[in-house]
């Protein structure tokens, strides 16, 4: 049976309050249509649709290559699936119908809903599920002996009896494509909302005698639709928890899940543990044996094995094996820390390479720098890379050793092997196994404090 999946993502979303259209809020830091989009990729279907209109570029460039129609005004969700007619007209077989603010939903459930689907030949099948707290979704009316769904009833147009039906309608729904659309063709916007509610088509082809089949689904959690941000708060408590616990049973230890925040897309190996109050999204990799966090922040990493990461943010940043960073430093995109490199409290790195074994232990900003192997940076080192109108380069070759609070004006660069003396401030280049000082002589005053502390002692007398 071919299948074509159909994402309603065209609403402005108004219970969020929000200039950003609703399906781009975020859970566990990826946009909410993007974990729809995931579920519905894992069915392999022959064709997926999302239906914009809010907003509608955003939308779109959030779902990538995926192929979009356009609902200009928002007058329904029944509507809204009317505008892909034309865009499924060479297709013919199952239509799926998936929320673009039900993140939730797993790819399993929806095959499964796919399968009843079919086995029934069913004209509809819809997910529904039993809430304690049905209010704000569409009810399930079922024929007197339970057994046939007749209707859906959305709350604001249900009867005081009908609000007590705790069984809801999840959004989630297989429809064979010929009857869907003929029966959209009688949906009419004769309700509270005003809208043509997609909903509608349930009793259209009841009344027609068509197959419609009702699975409740024993994970409500799973179906919940995200409204409002009470709900997107709920969702990405949800969401976190399947993250982390997926993560626990790989051989990650996460010490404290409720308090550590992991992307969909992040990678960790085994043995690695992490701390709370980490944060680690996008497409991060982290290797096997790491320590990471607590109190850290991971945005699109790639981290080798046995490195630890305490305190810090780092983004778009590599770290190989070993790498030790922070607490307490601040790794900016483009850097690269290799093996065994230490970086350590209060440092700024941009766009730099620390070398094999280097050192930049205390309280430096290494930028635009390439930094070679056993290398140390004195503490409160910094490269002045700016000058005010453009950014230039440091090189520092192998083996170096920088003084303490030295600046390295760039562009400059420090030869294999050469030292800085403490607190000089290095414009020239240094040749290989040279030093470089650049301060003035100190001299002394002989009992120059003895004399000073003399002369306060008398004239206090
Ligand atoms: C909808 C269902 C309700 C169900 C609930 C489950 C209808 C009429 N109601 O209600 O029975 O219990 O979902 O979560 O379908 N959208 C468009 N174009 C429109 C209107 C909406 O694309 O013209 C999109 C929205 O962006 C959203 C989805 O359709 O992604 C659902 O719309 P929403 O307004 O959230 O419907 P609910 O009131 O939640
Ligand atoms: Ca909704």
């Amino acid at each position: 049976m071919s299948l074509a999946i159909v994402i309603l993502a065209a609403g402005e979303g108004s219970r969020m309050k929000s200039s950003l259209p609703k399906v781009l809020h975020t859970i566990c830091g990826e946009p909410m249509i993007r974990f729809v989009l995931k579920s519905a990729e894992r069915l392999n279907p022959e064709k997926i649709v999302v239906i914009v209109g809010h907003q509608a570029e955003l939308v779109k460039n959030a779902v990538g290559n995926v192929q979009c129609v356009v609902q200009d005004k928002q007058l329904g969700t029944g509507h809204a699936v009317s505008v892909t007619k034309e865009m499924l007209s060479d297709f013919s077989g199952t239509v799926m119908v998936l929320s673009g603010d039900t993140p939730l939903v797993r790819a399993e459930t929806l095959d499964n809903l796919f399968a009843t689907h079919t086995e029934n030949g069913a004209a509809a099948s819809i997910i529904t599920a039993r809430l304690e707290n049905p209010t704000g979704y569409g009810r399930i009316i079922r024929s007197e002996d339970g057994s046939i769904v007749t209707a859906i009833v959305e709350e604001k147009d249900a009867t005081e009896e009908q609000k007590t039906i705790n069984e809801v309608n999840t959004g989630t729904y297989c429809f064979d494509k010929e009857k869907l659309f003929e029966a959209l063709k009688q949906v009419d916007n004769n309700n509270r909302q005003g809208e043509y509610y997609l909903t509608d088509v349930i009793k259209i082809l009841r009344n027609r005698g068509e197959k419609v089949v009702a699975s409740m689904t024993d994970s409500p959690d799973e179906v919940m639709g995200v409204n409002n941000r009470v709900h997107l708060a709920e969702a990405d408590r949800v969401m976190r928890r399947t993250i982390n616990e997926g993560l626990m049973h790989s051989g990650v230890t996460i010490i404290d899940p409720e308090t550590t925040y992991i992307s969909p897309d992040v990678e960790i190996g085994k043995d690695t543990v992490i701390y709370p109050m980490t944060f680690i999204r996008g497409t991060t990799k982290i290797g096997e044996s790491c320590v990471i966090g607590p109190f850290s922040r991971l945005e699109n990493c790639t981290i080798g094995n046995s490195a630890t990461i305490d305190s810090s943010v780092m983004r778009e940043s590599v770290a190989e094996d070993h790498a030790d960073i922070g607490p307490f430093s601040h790794i900016r995109p483009g850097t690269l820390v290799k093996t065994g490199a230490k970086v350590g409290g209060f440092v700024e790195i941009k766009k730099s390479q620390i070398g094999v074994q280097s050192k930049v232990p205390h309280l430096s900003y290494i930028g635009d720098t390439f930094i070679g192997d056993y290398v140390n940076i004195g503490a409160g080192s910094i490269t002045c890379n700016y000058d005010g109108a453009q950014k230039h380069q440091t090189i520092i070759e192998d083996d170096v050793f920088i003084g303490s609070d030295t600046m390295l004006v760039a562009p400059v660069k420090i030869g294999k092997g050469a030292f800085t003396g403490a607190g000089s401030v290095i414009t020239k280049d240094v040749p290989a196994d040279s030093l470089a000082v650049e301060r003035t002589d100190q001299f002394i005053v002989n009992n120059w404090a003895k004399r000073k502390r003399k002369a306060k002692d008398t004239s206090n007398m």
